[in-house]
């Protein structure tokens, strides 16, 4: 990034390789935000911030749509990213104080500024960082009052507001969804007033992934994009307003209605999550290889490994679970090429169903004897890689933890507790939870050889109660806090296992848990056709690398019963981080031998599906969609055909991203295609019938 500050120290201007980002100090302390688009001088970000603010009528206020960061209070009627109240007033009214810069180290991609502000005892500091094009901001709130002064109430502390130029019909896309549909694509006009998404539910939700996107007429390829995503694992919410003049503002943070209240007493900070943003003009495909290329670089740990393929036996065999049953899966997972093997639910303590076991994380003595070495040292001596289940911010009340420490859970006192599939929320702002949770698992992660995670978390928050404690409302922030350190700590401790995120499928799926998972578990729905649609969605924001994408049985067991080869099972999840979760003892040696075949492929394509940019060819609209990723010389399509419609020929498929007067050869036939013609007349697929499907490989000729 390359941050320029104006002489008089107060406009300040980041830059990334093609875009730029610039805000204003007044004479009277007002940050206005001046620019965020293609790349400016500093000259021109002056220039923008000597234009005076329209005239000042009682009804209306010059700030709203022009502050960087609007607090409550004074003339100011758009949403307050911050609202504060002590025992005396409400709102803020600040002074700045000073602006500091740290310098990230080795092409300035971790450089920051900070512009920090004063209203009495409360300390504002706004924080920002560019990283490639992705503009990361938060804010940290600190009370630095002396002993005696009265606690600050955080009512609302957002971590940013962004706000969009004048433009005429904006655009609003977002990913909605719910169990088994999540992270659907949905682009609608933005009409005056406030679009409100969120989570009320204490993680991220199936509901709506925290991100949206804006444009006035963007194509996949072409126009311009402004996008924002959360990196926060609890309740948010993302407010977008389209205002009077023109302008759009988002303001988003952490916290849901009062899920979000906070109380700092003096000597107390709170740092809000990161809410990152990114301006292009390459259309929607050129914002999401923005965000794959800042994930892979910035936030996933590892992303230059690829991850492995893996089997977990779920779908196929639920509860019923034991080491020799497992055994035999693994053998003939092993014999398809898997490279890791994952242990599902079911292995600890009472747990034969949903209904016991959960909080007591010691294998179940009569379906794993001797504990879970021997299996995983039998799946190492497969040359697979071993992987257990957990989920442990929850108890079943029948369980030895619930028995020993009822109070360890969310509850309020005098009222019910609510429980969903069984289970009860532990209550991770508990320090003496924490550390039960840390004992359990670093024990087990020291005592068995486990190389691989799968974190799950299968119920919302619903009664959120602390009794005993003086500011209960604190858990909904602090057991997402409690949860990344304990992520924090694990992964610091045992640095050779990896983690998966999953909950109930898609349930936590955003920027901070990214930060510190491998992968996460894209959903529970592993319909393969569903899952077009849900993986077109996914990508938007998120990179190959991190979505799972399992193969199961047909007909479909889990949700619909539908009936599909194996070759449309295959294509659909090697859009992603391929697995396999059918039962394998009922597969035919056919069936078997057709999945090896798929999955040598796989491991070939996968250094470009993983870490590649992509291209969606084609949406999943009913008939022929395709996704192209592209790394160096190599390419590779993955082209399915729902359903073809009286005899109608399927249509070309134009790539993208390739070099127009190269030669590209496709290595399995020896096919020579020109540059020029792939981008322009398209690639025949051959695709025919229903629930058709195909890769094909191609290779820049030197
Ligand atoms: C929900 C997950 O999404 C499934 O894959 C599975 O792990 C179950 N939980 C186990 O209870």
């Amino acid at each position: 990034m390359m941050l320029e500050i104006a002489g008089t120290g107060r406009t300040w201007l980041l830059s990334g390789p093609t875009s730029s980002y610039a805000v204003h100090l007044t004479e009277d302390d007002e940050l206005l935000h001046l620019h965020w688009g293609p790349r400016i001088a500093l000259a021109d970000a002056e220039s923008l911030a000597v234009r005076p603010l329209p005239g000042y009528w009682p009804f209306e206020a010059p700030l709203d749509g022009r502050e960087e960061y609007p607090v409550e209070g004074g003339p100011r009627f758009v949403r307050p990213a911050l609202s504060v109240r002590t025992d005396e007033r409400r709102g803020t009214e600040w002074r700045f104080e000073a602006y500091e810069t740290e310098d990230g180290g080795e092409g300035g991609e971790g450089d920051e500024l900070r512009l920090r502000f004063r209203d009495s005892e409360l300390v504002i500091t706004l924080h920002y960082r560019m990283r490639h094009d992705v503009v990361e901001r938060w804010v940290t709130l600190t009370h630095d009052g002396g002993e005696g002064t009265g606690p600050l109430e955080l009512l609302r502390a957002d971590s940013a507001t962004w706000t969009l130029p004048e433009r005429d019909d904006w655009r609003l896309s977002q990913l909605h969804g719910r169990w088994a549909a999540e992270s659907r694509l949905v682009r609608t006009d933005l009409t005056y007033g406030e679009k409100v998404i969120g989570s009320r539910r204490g993680h991220t939700g199936h509901q709506h992934l925290p991100w949206v996107a804006l444009d006035t007429d963007a194509t996949e390829e072409r126009g311009e994009v402004y996008a924002c995503a959360l990196g926060w694992s609890g309740s948010w919410r993302i407010a977008v307003a389209q205002l009077p003049d023109a302008r759009v503002q988002i303001t988003g943070g952490a916290g849901y209605d009062d899920s979000g209240l906070l109380r700092l007493a003096a000597g107390e900070s709170f740092t809000t999550p990161v809410f990152a943003g990114l301006w292009t003009d390459s259309g929607h495909g050129g914002a999401s290889r923005a965000w794959h290329a800042y994930q892979r670089a910035f936030v996933v740990p590892d992303a230059d490994r690829d991850r492995p393929v893996l089997y977990n036996s779920w779908e196929a065999t639920e509860f019923d679970i034991s080491e020799e049953q497992q055994g035999t899966l693994a053998r003939r997972a092993a014999a398809i090429g898997v490279e890791l093997f994952v242990v599902d639910d079911g292995w600890f303590g009472a747990r034969t169903s949903d209904r016991a076991g959960l909080g007591d994380w010691t294998p179940n003595p009569d379906r794993f004897p001797a504990g879970l070495k021997p299996l995983a040292e039998y799946v190492h001596a497969l040359g697979m890689q071993f992987g257990i289940w957990v989920e442990p911010e929850m108890v079943n009340p029948d369980s030895d933890l619930y028995r020993a420490h009822p109070d360890w859970v969310q509850f309020q006192p005098g009222r019910r507790r609510t429980e969903l599939r069984n289970q009860l929320v532990l209550n991770l702002a508990r320090e003496d939870v924490r550390e039960y949770l840390w004992e359990q698992l670093d024990g087990l992660l020291s005592s068995t050889p486990v190389d691989y995670v799968k974190w799950d978390f299968n119920r919302c928050f619903t009664d959120a109660g602390w009794p005993g404690e003086d500011y209960p409302q604190r858990l909904w922030v602090d057991h997402v806090h409690g949860l990344y350190d304990l992520l924090d700590r694990l992964r610091a401790a045992h640095p050779g296992v990896a983690f998966e995120s999953c909950s109930g499928g898609g349930g936590r799926i955003d920027l901070g848990v990214l930060a510190r998972t491998d992968q996460v578990w894209t959903s529970d729905n592993t319909d393969p056709l569903d899952r077009l649609a849900i993986q077109e969605g996914f990508s938007q924001i998120h990179p190959a690398r991190v979505m799972a994408a399992w193969v199961t049985d047909s007909p479909n067991t889990q949700l619909n019963g539908r009936v599909s080869s194996l070759r449309f099972r295959f294509v659909s999840s090697m859009a992603g981080v391929l697995g396999v979760g059918g039962d394998l003892t009922k597969w035919t040696e056919e069936e078997l031998a057709e999945a090896g075949e798929w999955v040598a492929l796989y491991k070939e394509i996968r250094p470009v599906v993983q870490r590649g940019d992509l291209y969606r060819l084609r949406r999943p609209a009913g008939g022929l969609s395709a996704v192209q990723y592209v790394l160096g010389d190599e390419t590779v399509v993955l082209a399915w055909l729902q359903a073809q419609h009286y005899g109608e020929p399927v249509p070309a498929l134009r790539l993208r991203g390739l070099d127009p007067s190269a030669t590209y050869e496709c290595p399995e036939t020896g096919e020579i295609y020109r540059g020029a013609v792939l981008l322009h007349r398209g690639l025949r697929t051959g695709l025919k019938g229903d629930l058709d499907a195909a890769v094909f490989r191609l290779r820049r000729v030197r």
